[in-house]
């Protein structure tokens, strides 16, 4: 199987990817790196990675913390719109609500591994030249932090495939111009894409919203899986701020990356010159692909586009979750 780390702030859709890797047998889960993101307090996202581990019986996968932002530690990801309340789309718990229901301990801030996020990922792709494969669906710090420390990173990742950014006519989530993961750390975003990897993924918001939870809880629930209930209850609140916003649909964003792991085949993608806007005022975080190559600089990602078939893309989510064992 192939190698990966996860880097990550769970978060609804986090959990979703976490759950749908640990149900490939084609991965290998060498750790959880945590980053800021959906919420603020670094180790209460850091307890929930260990809630999904424990309920995915995997809880020999370390956890490891990324650094805890300076400040007053807020409750997570809000975003206001117009006319409407500032809403918290993972809820209060980052996990939709759920989290006591399905056995998240209390202030379980316990066990962590004892390297902090981005020397445990130096340490383990140093351990593995070569093979592991970066999954990074949080703010980017973890692995800007790691490249700051040792620039040899680049040499030893196989491969870096990020959820961040957005492409299309929708610019951004967090802010109209920027996507959440990019805007929580736009030197960081800037970093990872230029420091030069082999081969970096990018899955913007484009092609996350061409997934949706409803479907894709209703097929795990008719499929009676030993998760089928946690993922349904922890959709609930995610799936009703999204409509709340007047949006279609719910987008799965996290799993995108895992799932193009899997299966490659599903995505439709290009080559293109992606870079994040670093300095500006209405546009920090904004990310920009270079379509025209005017900047004059050679491609540093395949940025995909499309999922051929969604379907497919939910079948094979249900079929990893049939893989779970049971609690
Ligand atoms: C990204 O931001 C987070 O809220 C989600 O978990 C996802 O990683 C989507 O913009
Ligand atoms: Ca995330």
């Amino acid at each position: 199987p192939r190698r990966i780390i996860i880097d990550t702030d769970p978060g609804v859709d986090d959990a979703l990817a976490i759950l749908l890797a640990l149900g490939c047998p084609e991965l290998q889960v060498e750790a959880l790196s945590i980053a800021m993101g959906n919420g603020k307090d670094i180790r209460a996202l850091g307890s929930n990675a260990k809630l999904l581990l424990r309920l995915a019986n995997a809880e020999t996968v370390p956890v490891s913390l990324g650094a805890q932002p300076e400040g007053d530690v807020s409750e997570g990801a809000t975003v206001k719109r117009r006319g409407m309340k500032e809403q918290l789309v993972h809820g209060a718990d980052h996990m939709g609500n759920v989290g006591v229901k399905y056995g998240k301990r209390d202030a379980d801030y316990s066990g962590f591994h004892q390297l902090p996020a981005p020397e445990l990922i130096y340490d383990v792709c140093k351990r593995h030249p070569g093979e592991v494969t970066l999954v990074c669906i949080a703010s980017l710090h973890n692995v800007a932090s790691a490249l700051q420390e040792h620039p040899d990173l680049p040499e030893l990742v196989r491969e870096v495939v990020i959820m961040g950014g957005a492409f299309g006519e929708r610019r951004g989530n967090r802010t109209p111009s920027a996507e959440a993961n990019f805007f929580d750390g736009p030197e960081a975003a800037q970093a990872v894409l230029t420091a030069g990897f082999r081969r970096v993924v990018l899955a913007g918001l484009d092609i996350t919203h061409q997934t949706d939870m409803l479907p894709l809880r209703k097929a795990c629930k008719e499929s009676s899986l030993p998760l089928s209930q946690f993922i349904w209850d922890l959709c609930e609140n995610f799936i009703t701020v999204y409509h709340d916003w007047g949006e279609t649909l719910a987008p799965a964003h996290d799993a995108v990356p895992i799932m193009y792991l899997v299966h490659p085949d599903l995505f439709e993608g290009e080559e293109v010159r992606v870079e994040v806007e670093t300095a500006g005022v209405i546009t920090k975080g904004m990310s920009i692909a270079d379509w025209k190559g005017q900047w004059g600089k050679p491609p540093n990602c395949l940025l995909l586009r499309q999922i051929r078939d969604q379907p497919a893309f939910y079948r094979a989510f249900v079929g990893a979750m049939q893989r779970l064992p049971r609690p």
